[in-house]
């Protein structure tokens, strides 16, 4: 069967993490990642932390094999160095139509300033490459780049034929629901939909195989760009705390991220498009005193009521989703399941 990470804020609201707990946790035998190198994932395992374009963040579990989709976006040297960093060079199978970005495409997007000033784009080149890509014309793919030849195998192939033999795939999603092309708060939207129905046809799986979908949101949202925030946080004393043991500093834009409060009209849209059926919480800790718990009850009055709140909007929102898994500090092991 398959598992689905989506985003239910905008980005960053840490997929990466949840990947990879689930995938450590988990039997998945494949873990497979969609999207551009513009959505950076971290993953923190014994005081070690990576930063990842487009490695799966199930690598840390070494029975998994990792796969790229068609849908995928990287840029060849950045893909290399992170199979070096991660060591994963015999797990990784990459679609021969998934996409390299090639240096033109990044200096094109980063001398571009629609994309850079206006949308706020990352500047890895992504919203180029699909460009290219939509109108047709010449871009490079992964079939044919000798340095990657051999991971390329075909993956709706190879993933079909696993789920066939009763095999189980992590689907990791990049972004969230407010940065969808079609869904999101355009034009302050990435190059693609951030859904699981376009996780799964990026990657050449259909719908009839899921089991779950996890939404991930954070207690609070930020943003990179541009675009809408409620209830946006100016004091630059509270900002810092976010910034500092929150982390929120972009991992590929290396920019400060906006912060606002927890948009209840954006979660209910995450729930209902993705069509939820688990809600993780990551980052409780940024509510004081709620650092490495380990029980729902010890949890402080305020990071209660947050999760309550959250299982009173799912009960108002198909698929009603459940409250599975919180997650109490950066590194893996810091996770409550419910
Ligand atoms: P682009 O996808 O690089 O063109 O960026 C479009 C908008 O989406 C900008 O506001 C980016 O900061 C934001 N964005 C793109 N990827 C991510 C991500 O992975 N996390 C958070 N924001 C992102
Ligand atoms: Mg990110």
């Amino acid at each position: 069967m398959i598992d689905i990470v989506c985003g239910g804020q905008a980005g960053d609201e840490g997929k990466g993490k949840i990947s990879a707990y689930l995938s450590y946790k988990g039997d998945y035998d494949y873990c497979v990642r969609v999207g551009g190198p513009n959505a950076g994932h971290t993953v923190v395992a014994d005081g070690k932390s990576y930063t990842l374009k487009n490695i799966p963040s199930g690598f840390l579990n070494p029975a998994t094999k990792l796969v790229l989709g068609a849908g995928a976006y990287t840029k060849t040297e950045w893909l290399l160095k992170e199979v070096a960093l991660t060591g994963t060079q015999d797990r990784l199978i990459i679609d021969p139509y998934a996409v390299l970005i090639t240096d033109e495409e990044t200096a094109a997007e980063q001398g571009a300033g629609h994309f850079m000033k206006h949308i706020g784009s990352v500047g890895t080149g992504l919203g180029q490459a699909v460009k290219d890509r939509i109108e047709r014309r010449e871009v490079k793919f992964a079939k044919d780049e000798p340095l990657l030849k051999d991971f390329i195998q075909d993956v709706p192939e190879l993933l079909n034929g696993a789920l066939d033999q009763g095999q189980n795939i992590l689907l990791e999603g990049t972004q969230g629901i407010k940065l969808s092309l079609l869904h999101g708060e355009y034009p302050f939207v990435t190059s693609r939909d951030t859904t699981a129905s376009t996780f799964l046809g990026e990657a050449g799986l259909g719908p009839k195989s899921v089991r779950d979908v996890y939404v991930v949101f954070k207690p609070y949202i930020t943003r990179v760009g541009p675009g809408p925030l409620e209830k946006e946080m100016t004091d630059e004393k509270d900002l810092e705390v976010y910034h500092t043991k929150g982390h929120e500093i972009g991992s590929v834009s290396k920019r400060l991220r906006r912060v606002g409060a927890f948009e209840k009209r954006s979660a209910s849209r995450a729930i209902m498009i993705n069509n939820a059926t688990k809600i993780a919480i990551t980052h409780i800790d940024m509510f004081a005193g709620n650092d490495h718990i380990k029980s729902y009850e010890d949890f402080s009055d305020e990071a209660k009521a947050f999760l309550e709140g959250i299982k009173a909007l799912s009960k108002e929102v198909y698929p009603h989703p459940k409250l599975a898994l919180v997650s109490t500090g950066p590194d893996m092991e810091d996770t409550l399941v419910l």
